[in-house]
C-alpha cells in the first residue's frame, strides 16, 4: 500500500493531507483492511504531529516498563516469603509503586485506548471521504480518457480522409453517402431531361470534342433544347462553345452549381445562351446552337472543389451532402423539364465534379481512341465507375464507348483489334453479353483542329462532316439515351 502506509509521506503533507495523499495513490482506497497498528501509529503521527518514530519509541519503551512491572509481580508472587521480607523492609517502595505507580499506568492506558479509539474514528472517516473523492477524481479520469479515446478516433478518421483525398482513386467514399429524400424519385421520374457524363480518366481522347458536337447535334438535327455543363477547370468546352457561338469568354459561372441553395433561378441566371452568332451561321443558317447553353468553367473551378473536398473531411455534417449537390440541382423538376438532355464535360481524373456528374447522370459515354494506350484506361475506369455505383447506390448506366480520332473511316486492322480488346473489357467488367460499343466510330480530322467552328458544322471537300461521321455516331448514342432499355 503506497501512500497511507507511508508515513513519511504523511508526515511530508501534515496532518489534514490524508486524503491528498491517498489521491496519489489509489490503492489506498484498500486500507480499511489495513492492521490497526497502521492506523493507530498514523493517528498518533497526525495527532500529535510529531515524528511517527519517536512515537513508536515512546510506546516500545511503554511496553518494556510495563513488562518489567508484570515480571516483578510475578517473581513477586512466587517468591511470596522474599517479596514479605521485602515489603516489609521496603515498606515505602511498595506502596509507591502499588498506590501511585500501578493505578496511574491503569489511567493511562485507559486514556491512551480512548484517544487511539478516537483517532482510528476520525482516521477512518477521513479516508472514507477520501476514498469516495477517490472514485469521483477515477470518474473523472474515465471521461477524460473516452473523450481523448474519442479524439484518437477522430485524428483516425481525418487521417483517413486525406489519404483518400491524395489516393483520389476513391475520393468518393470519404464517408457514408446521405443523398436527399428526393434524390430517387426525381432520377427515376421519366419526363423531363436525361443527364449525361462523358468521361474517360484519360486526357485527349475527344472527351470535349463528343460534348460540343453532340450538343450541336442536339440542337441543330434534334431540334431539341440542351445544356453543356463544362466541369473540367481547362476550361476547353467553354471555350470552344463560346468561340463558336461568338460570345466572349466569361469566367467560371460552375462554381455557383455547387452551392447548396443552387436552383432554377440561379441556373438561368449562370447558363449562357449560344444562340449562334459565330462561324457556325455558314453551315446552320443561324440556328445551329440556338437551343444550346453552357455553364463555363475555368481553372477557379479547383478552388471550388477543393473547399467542398476540405468541408467534407472537417464538418462531418452538413445539409446537403457535396457528392448530390449537381444531382440536387440538375435533377430537380423545374430544371429538368427545361431540356432534353445534360450534356456534362468531364476532366481526365476523378474529381469532385466528376462524382457529383456521375451521380447526377442517368447515363454516361466514353471516347476512346483505339490505341494501345487508351484501350488500356478503360478497364480501370469502368471499375471505378462501377465501385462508385455500389458504394452510394447510384444507377448510371453506360450508353456507348465512341472510338474517336481513328486515322480514316474504316478501321486498320490494329484499331480493330484494340476496338475488340475494349468490348471484352466493357462485358466483362459489366457482366454484360451486349457489346456497348457505338457503331460508327470518329476519324481524326483536320479541319477540325484548324478552325474555330464546331466540327458538327465543318465540311471538307466530300461535303459536311457531320453527315459522313457524327450523325451516325449520335443518331445512335440518342436512341440508346432516350429508349432506355436500348442502352447497355
Ligand atoms: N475528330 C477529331 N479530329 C481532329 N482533332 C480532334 C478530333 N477530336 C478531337 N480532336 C482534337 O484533339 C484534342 C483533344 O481533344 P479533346 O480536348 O476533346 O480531348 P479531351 O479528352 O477532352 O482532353 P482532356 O482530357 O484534356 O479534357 C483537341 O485539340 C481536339 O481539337
Ligand atoms: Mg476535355
Amino acid at each position: 500500500m503506497p501512500v497511507c502506509q507511508n508515513t513519511p509521506r504523511l508526515r511530508q503533507k501534515g496532518g489534514a493531507s490524508v486524503k491528498a495523499a491517498c489521491l496519489e495513490g489509489l490503492r489506498c482506497i484498500g486500507v480499511a483492511s489495513e492492521p490497526r497498528s497502521t492506523y493507530t501509529a498514523a493517528g498518533w503521527e497526525l495527532w500529535l504531529g510529531v515524528d511517527l518514530k519517536r512515537v513508536k519509541l515512546a510506546r516500545r519503551v511503554a511496553w518494556i516498563a510495563l513488562a518489567i512491572i508484570l515480571g516483578v509481580l510475578a517473581a513477586a508472587l512466587y517468591f511470596w516469603e522474599i517479596t514479605l521480607w521485602f515489603a516489609r523492609e521496603f515498606d515505602a517502595a511498595f506502596k509507591l509503586v502499588g498506590l501511585v505507580i500501578g493505578p496511574f499506568l491503569a489511567v493511562l492506558g485507559f486514556f491512551w485506548g480512548l484517544v487511539d479509539k478516537a483517532e482510528l474514528k476520525d482516521l477512518t472517516e477521513a479516508l472514507g471521504r477520501a476514498r469516495e473523492e477517490a472514485e469521483s477524481e477515477r470518474r473523472l479520469v474515465d471521461t477524460k480518457q473516452a473523450e481523448l479515446d474519442a479524439k484518437v478516433e477522430q485524428i483516425k478518421s481525418l487521417e483517413h480522409n486525406l489519404a483518400t483525398i491524395v489516393d483520389a482513386r476513391q475520393l468518393w467514399k470519404l464517408r457514408n453517402n446521405a443523398p436527399f429524400s428526393e434524390y430517387r424519385g426525381w432520377k427515376y421520374d421519366p419526363r423531363g431531361a436525361k443527364i449525361v457524363t462523358i468521361a474517360l480518366f484519360k486526357g485527349g481522347v475527344a472527351k470535349t470534342h463528343l460534348a460540343a458536337n453532340f450538343a450541336a447535334y442536339i440542337s441543330e438535327t434534334q431540334r431539341k433544347r440542351v445544356l453543356l455543363i463544362d466541369l473540367d477547370y481547362q476550361g476547353s468546352l467553354s471555350t470552344m462553345m463560346l468561340m463558336a457561338a461568338g460570345v466572349d469568354p466569361v469566367g467560371s459561372h460552375v462554381d455557383s452549381l455547387f452551392d447548396e441553395n443552387a436552383d432554377l433561378a440561379l441556373l438561368s441566371e449562370k447558363r449562357i445562351h449560344l444562340a449562334s452568332r459565330g462561324p457556325g451561321t455558314a453551315l446552320s443558317g443561324g440556328q445551329g446552337l440556338a437551343r444550346a447553353w453552357i455553364v463555363p468553367a475555368d481553372y477557379t473551378l479547383t478552388q471550388v472543389e477543393s473547399r467542398l473536398l476540405i468541408d467534407r473531411v472537417i464538418h462531418h455534417r452538413q445539409a446537403l451532402d457535396e457528392r448530390y449537390r449537381l444531382a440536387h440541382l440538375l435533377l430537380h423538376p423545374h430544371v429538368r423539364r427545361e431540356y432534353e438532355i445534360i450534356l456534362i464535360d468531364t476532366p481526365p481524373r476523378m474529381t469532385v465534379g466528376t462524382v457529383n456528374a456521375l451521380v447526377a447522370s442517368h447515363f454516361y459515354v466514353i471516347p476512346a481512341i483505339l490505341d494501345r494506350v487508351s484501350s488500356e484506361a478503360v478497364k480501370p475506369f469502368l471499375t471505378q465507375v462501377e465501385t462508385l455505383k455500389r458504394d452510394l447506390e447510384v444507377d448510371v448506366r453506360l450508353a456507348g464507348i465512341v472510338g474517336t480520332m481513328t486515322r480514316q473511316l474504316p478501321l486498320s486492322d490494329t484499331e480493330k483489334r484494340y476496338r475488340d480488346q475494349i468490348i471484352r473489357t466493357a462485358m466483362e467488367v459489366l457482366g454484360t453479353d451486349e457489346s456497348c460499343m457505338i457503331e460508327q466510330n470518329l476519324p481524326r480530322k483536320t479541319q477540325v483542329t484548324d478552325q474555330d467552328d464546331l466540327g458538327y458544322f465543318l465540311r471538307d471537300s466530300e461535303g459536311p462532316l457531320r453527315d459522313r461521321f457524327y450523325d451516325a455516331i449520335f443518331n445512335e448514342l440518342w436512341k440508346r439515351i432516350m429508349c432506355a432499355s436500348d442502352s447497355c
